[in-house]
């Protein structure tokens, strides 16, 4: 009566391997072609769902969508600096393996470590990180075999993670852990400890927004995933996201020895419930077959010498018959008479040292009394790993990581200090148990440094020694140095100039620094000493077109301070965008509010590790620009279908924008981001859409200078919490005459790719038909649920998709698939993909106005077809005209239902 687990780690994986062929999991392949740039747009989706997907060692420059989960993975050239890329050959890319993730890896012939750096990391969340390795004979030396491993050493951070051990060219060796992060960023390392060239095939990195999951994970204690089933499975699918919205996932699992059952009824999770199984996992279960004893058994090899086991069991009962149960570790009772709830998740979690038993077992047992079997619907193992080692000093790190980029130093990976052995070549630490470790001194002797000293180096602020001796360093000696804690100043063999601040040749005289250095010539009048290092301030070019920087009228201001107890210290995160983060935030009335803040000025002094500014990206005049033209902007439109701006806050480190909260989010996380669940209806697509385009006409009409929104895309429309659209991101309008001319011209292209107006784009001519071809590609997306641009099939843009698809003469084929089963009437889908595609039309004079694409949707929205398919009438009481509109289609619907049992409905 006993089941192994896993009888050791290689089997997990091949059952991995194996059941993943079964998975579905299909790759999208398409032809290279689609500019970099493009790119850039699907990779804020990503970020924005809290998952980073890396596609490691891809040539291709573009993201695409994996279709089974929908899941976006990108290139990983933004996240490392080395290393080269290599196909797997094609004998190993078996159907089974049709993630295209892994037909190519990136690999580390040079230097000891290399390392992906991922940043916008919520430090102190906990993140489910995977990795993926397929050796697949990428460099033709079919290396790995049972005799000659092919090993090197896996880095999360300055912590050791995972000594890859591949011995088969075949296999899918991947590893899973659920970690807390203790910085803002991930770096993930990759160690040559000389037994083969290190490579790696995929990356994934999920946020787990609910800091009370897997309480067990802490700055220290990490979880290594050993195993995790879905118990009964009826399928072989695994299940993942967006079942799952961790993207977990679970292996359907089935033995001889057990019986699996189902539910017909839905299992549910309580609001408190932090774990969210999926429902779908918890529908089946075990019980077994001699009904009284669940067994399993695992190897002691398993414990790797970290005998530490987090186990969580996954209950919920089909029977509403109580049944009791007992859990047993090693034969020792661990919980007695537990009782799984009918239809509801409930859970036990059991933490314990195996210590150096040699076989480990779990025993679910039939409690004393109970009338039913035992029964388990979901497992998880892990193994606690303890991350004993701390991130250098977070100061230091930017100092450092900002000379690297500098000096365009590659071998310095990972981080500066830690761990001790892989620390930065010239780079030197104190290393203490229990704080940070600091760098005290760098030696940059005789590296050909050109340029002035680099400011950077004031971030290192414990630094004693500097050796920048035999450089070509030029410019002055800043004053700054005088401030750091130096006992050794090393600048002989450069070509600096000017007069050593006083304050260095103080500090020299009193004793406490040595000072090497051979200046020539000693020329100049000193420059300007005893100031401390800043950044450049900002100078302003006013340009014609500018709008100017007068407060906005007739809303509130805000101070930065007011801005930190709204947004409660800038808490939560709603959206970042092009110019900056969204923050929620709750005005003093209970109104709830949206926070834009703009950029920030580098030289602030108030820079606490939780300012949120303080990751902001620099402080620009162009960025600067633009915010102003948006508030100024706002305060002169007001349109029921454009978000309202309330308030601004502007001192001289701080821009933010205080809007109406539109609690339902944008329109792209409903299409295709975290709300991606909640199915909007056809019929609300299309009221969606007629929102918008109202707001869009009203600029385009309603203002006395006709403004040209010239930013339209779906992250732009927001939705109220009755999912009424507005819209938002004035940021890149411009105000212009219609009287002289008929567009303005622009050196620069603002907008985002793929929602470009390719005219635009050719002619540097921004007129409002610039938009109606923007909004036509929201149509489209409306329609197919799909993004802008992301690889589909051999094209990257949605309207050659769309238009593919069309070619075939079936246009039930671009209708968003989650629509699948509901009533979406075809007539009604023609006519919006054909508005769809004449606002897309290539030359502006062919797309019809927003007015007229208001008059057309809104048509599409009182064709009885249409009517007949709303369950309740909605009439809006702040536009009379629609409300008679709305009674005209009631008489049609009414007239509608008496006939509708004649027939179809004639256009
Ligand atoms: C590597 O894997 C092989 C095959 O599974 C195993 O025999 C060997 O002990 C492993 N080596 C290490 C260092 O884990
Ligand atoms: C287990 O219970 C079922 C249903 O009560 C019964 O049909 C079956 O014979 C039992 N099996 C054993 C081994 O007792
Ligand atoms: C810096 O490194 C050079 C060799 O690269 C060495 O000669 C010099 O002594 C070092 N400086 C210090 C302060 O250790
Ligand atoms: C340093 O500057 C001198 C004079 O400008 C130049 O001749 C020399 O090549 C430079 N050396 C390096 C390493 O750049
Ligand atoms: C400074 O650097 C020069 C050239 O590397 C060297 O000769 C000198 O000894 C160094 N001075 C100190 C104090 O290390």
């Amino acid at each position: 009566m006993a089941m192994y687990l896993y009888c050791s780690e290689t089997q997990v994986l091949i059952n991995f391997a194996l059941i993943g062929l079964l998975a579905g999991a299909i790759a999208v392949y398409g032809q290279p072609g689609c500019r970099e740039d493009e790119f850039l747009c699907v990779h804020e989706y990503d970020f924005r769902l809290g998952f980073v997907s890396i596609d490691c060692g891809t040539s291709a420059d573009i993201s695409y969508t994996d279709s089974s989960t929908g899941i976006v993975y990108t290139p990983d050239s933004q996240y490392i600096d080395t290393g080269k890329n290599f196909n797997i050959s094609k004998n190993y890319i078996i159907n089974y393996w049709y993630l295209k993730q892994l037909e190519d890896v990136r690999s580390f012939p040079d230097g000891s470590l290399n390392c992906y750096t991922i940043n916008g990391i919520h430090q102190g969340g906990k993140y489910l990180i995977r990795s993926y390795f397929l050796y697949g004979n990428y460099d033709g030396r079919l290396s790995p075999s049972s005799s000659t491993p092919l090993q090197f050493n896996l880095y999360i951070g300055v912590n050791l993670w995972k000594t890859v051990n591949l011995t088969d060219p075949y296999f899918l060796q991947f590893y899973e852990i659920i970690t807390m992060a203790t910085t803002d960023y991930f770096s993930i390392c990759l160690e040559n400890t000389g037994k083969g060239t290190p490579f790696i095939s995929s990356l994934e990195l999920r946020f787990i927004d609910d800091p009370n999951s897997y309480a067990d994970v802490t700055p220290t204690i990490s979880l290594e995933g050993l195993g995790r089933a879905d118990l009964g499975a009826t399928t072989s699918d695994i299940i993942r996201y967006p079942n799952d919205t961790y993207d977990r996932t679970w292996i359907p699992w089935n033995d001889a020895l057990w019986t699996p059952i189902g539910a017909t009824k839905d299992i549910q999770n309580r609001p408190e419930d932090t774990v969210r199984v999926p429902s779908i996992v918890m529908k089946t279960a075990i019980t077994p077959k001699d009904n009284t004893t669940l067994a399993y058994r695992w190897d002691a090899a398993w414990r790797d010498n970290r005998p530490m086991f987090h186990i969580y069991m996954h209950f919920a009962d089909f029977d509403s018959v109580k049944r009791s149960l007992d859990v047993f570790v090693n034969d020792e009772l661990k919980v007695s008479n537990f009782k799984p709830d009918y239809l509801w998740t409930s859970h036990i979690n059991l933490t314990f040292d195996l210590g150096t038993a040699t076989e480990y077992t779990l025993d679910i047992k039939r409690a004393a009394g109970s009338t039913l079997p035992p029964i388990l619907n979901a497992l998880e193992i892990y193994r606690a790993m303890y991350f004993s080692y701390l991130a250098t000093d977070r100061g230091d790190v930017d100092g450092m990581v900002d000379l690297k980029g500098l000096y365009h130093k590659k071998l310095w990976q990972g981080d500066p200090c830690a761990p001790e052995k892989l620390a930065w070549k010239g780079v030197n630490c104190t290393i203490s148990g229990s704080s940070p470790p600091r760098v005290t001194s760098l030696n940059l002797s005789s590296h050909g440094l050109t340029g002035g000293i680099p400011t950077a180096l004031a971030k290192l602020k414990a630094i004693k020694y500097l050796d920048l001796s035999n450089n070509n360093l030029s410019g002055s000696i800043p004053s700054f140095l005088a401030d750091l804690p130096l006992a050794m100043l090393n600048f002989s063999g450069n070509q600096l100039s000017g007069s050593i601040p006083d304050a260095l040749l103080q500090k020299q005289a009193r004793g406490l620094l040595d000072l090497e250095y051979v200046f020539l010539p000693p020329i100049q009048p000193s420059y300007a000493q005893h100031e401390p290092p800043s950044a450049p301030s900002i100078q302003r070019q006013p340009r014609e077109d500018e709008v100017t920087f007068d407060k906005p009228l007739g809303v509130d201001e805000f101070t930065y301070l007011e801005l930190k107890t709204i947004t409660k210290n800038f808490g939560r995160v709603l959206g970042r965008g092009g110019f900056g983060t969204v923050y929620h935030g709750c005005l003093k009335d209970g109104m709830e509010v949206a926070v834009k803040i703009c950029s920030y000025n580098k030289s602030a002094q108030e820079t606490s590790s939780t300012d949120p500014t303080t990751e902001e990206s620099d402080y620009n005049a162009k960025g600067d620009r633009e915010f102003w033209a948006e508030a100024l902007l706002l305060t002169r439109v007001h349109h029921r279908k454009l978000v309202t701006l309330i308030g601004f806050c502007k001192d001289s480190n701080h821009l933010a924008l205080i809007y109406e909260y539109m609690s339902q989010g944008s329109l792209r996380d409903h299409l295709m981001g975290m709300k991606r669940k909640i199915l909007i209806s056809w019929r609300k697509r299309i009221e969606i859409a007629v929102d918008a385009a109202q707001g869009l006409e009203y600029l385009h009409k309603g203002c006395s200078l006709p403004i040209v929104h010239r930013d339209v895309k779906t992250s732009n429309i927001l939705l109220s919490s009755n999912l009424e659209a507005k819209l938002a991101d004035f940021g890149l309008s411009k105000a212009f005459h219609t009287d002289a001319d008929t567009h303005i011209s622009t050196n620069v292209i603002a907008g985002t790719p793929g929602y470009l107006d390719p005219e635009y784009h050719n002619t540097f001519q921004l007129t409002e038909k610039s938009d109606v071809y923007s909004f036509g590609v929201v149509l489209l997306e409306l329609i197919t649920g799909l993004p802008a641009v992301v690889k589909l099939g051999e094209t990257c843009h949605i309207l050659q998709w769309v238009q593919q698809k069309l070619s075939k003469g079936d246009v039930t084929e671009v209708v968003d698939a989650r629509l699948h089963g509901q009533h979406v009437d075809a007539d009604s889908v023609w006519k919006v993909v054909d508005v769809a595609k004449r606002c897309t039309m290539p030359v502006g004079s062919q797309r019809p106005s927003m007015s007229e694409v208001v008059a057309e949707l809104k048509e599409r929205l009182h064709h009885p077809l249409e009517v007949y398919q709303q369950s309740s009438l909605k009439v809006s009481s702040a536009d009379t005209s629609d409300a008679s509109l709305q009674g005209e289609s009631l008489e049609i619907m009414r007239r509608e239902v008496a006939t509708s049992s004649i027939g179809r409905v004639p256009r």
